[in-house]
């Protein structure tokens, strides 16, 4: 809770590519029920939360253009109706556990899900829904971290938390070197102007101009969301 009483209002992005687990491709169920259990954790605290995931466990548009048959424009398109399917499967998830659950898309396939309307959104949120975007922003050439930046500018989210299998920031890959450092914190131009590759610029520049804090933690530590959001502990990277 902050200042206000007000519950705390977050949403945090996935990565398609978490859902896929050790498969690489597609949705790993177990992985599903773990994020479900996750979400639930935090819904259980008071805490509103939205949600967008990524489609990379099924394609990516850069990707998909790359042999130049594909046009960057349908491949992104494709990539939108990825973050669909995995919407989709995470709603199924948090239902199963006993979580109230939205899908709405940026763009209109109504016999799947909602449409995003932003109005019906917040309803959705202030009657204790957790909110899942689908389709990113609707608009090819914006990824998915753009969608969730917009997104969280839009309901006004309190802070926006990009997880992934890293828990932090850090000045060069921890897979690769040993003497790699994380940054606790680190302010949205140094993350511009060092191209610090936790979000794209258009999505970091977004978050600067509306003073979105960005979070970037371990989501495979179980109850790591929970603790950073509610209690402002454990083991992570702010970019604000
Ligand atoms: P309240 O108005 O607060 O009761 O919200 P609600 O979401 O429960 O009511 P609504 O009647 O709008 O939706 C009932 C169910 O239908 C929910 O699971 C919605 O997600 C789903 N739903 C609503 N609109 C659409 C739509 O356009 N397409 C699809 N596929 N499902 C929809």
């Amino acid at each position: 809770m902050n200042a206000q009483n007000k519950k705390s209002r977050v949403l945090v992005k996935f990565s398609g590519e978490a859902l896929a687990g050790g498969n690489g491709f597609g949705v790993d169920i177990k992985i599903l029920q773990y994020i479900a259990q996750e979400i639930k954790l935090l819904a259980q605290n008071d805490i509103e939360i939205c949600i967008v995931i990524g489609g990379g466990n099924i394609i990516r548009g850069v990707s998909a253009s790359e042999g130049g048959i594909i046009r960057r424009t349908s491949g992104d398109y494709m990539g939108m109706l990825a973050t669909v399917i995995n919407a989709v499967a995470m709603q199924e998830a948090l239902e199963h556990c006993g979580v109230d659950v939205r899908v709405q898309s940026a763009i209109e396939i109504q016999e799947i899900c909602e449409t995003y309307i932003h109005r019906r959104a917040i309803r959705h949120i202030q009657k204790g829904r957790v909110v899942i975007f689908a389709a990113g922003t609707g608009n090819p050439f914006f990824t998915t971290d753009t969608a969730a930046t917009l997104r969280a500018i839009e309901i006004e989210a309190d802070v926006i938390v990009k997880a992934t299998k890293v828990d932090g920031i850090y000045n060069k890959d921890p897979n690769k070197f040993d003497d790699a450092v994380r940054f606790d914190s680190l302010s949205y131009d140094q993350a511009l102007k060092d191209d610090i590759k936790v979000m794209d610029d258009t999505s970091i520049a977004l978050a600067k101009d509306n003073r979105l804090p960005i979070i970037v933690c371990n989501m495979f530590k179980p109850g790591n969301l929970l603790d950073i959001i509610k209690y402002n502990r454990g083991i992570y990277s702010i970019v604000k």
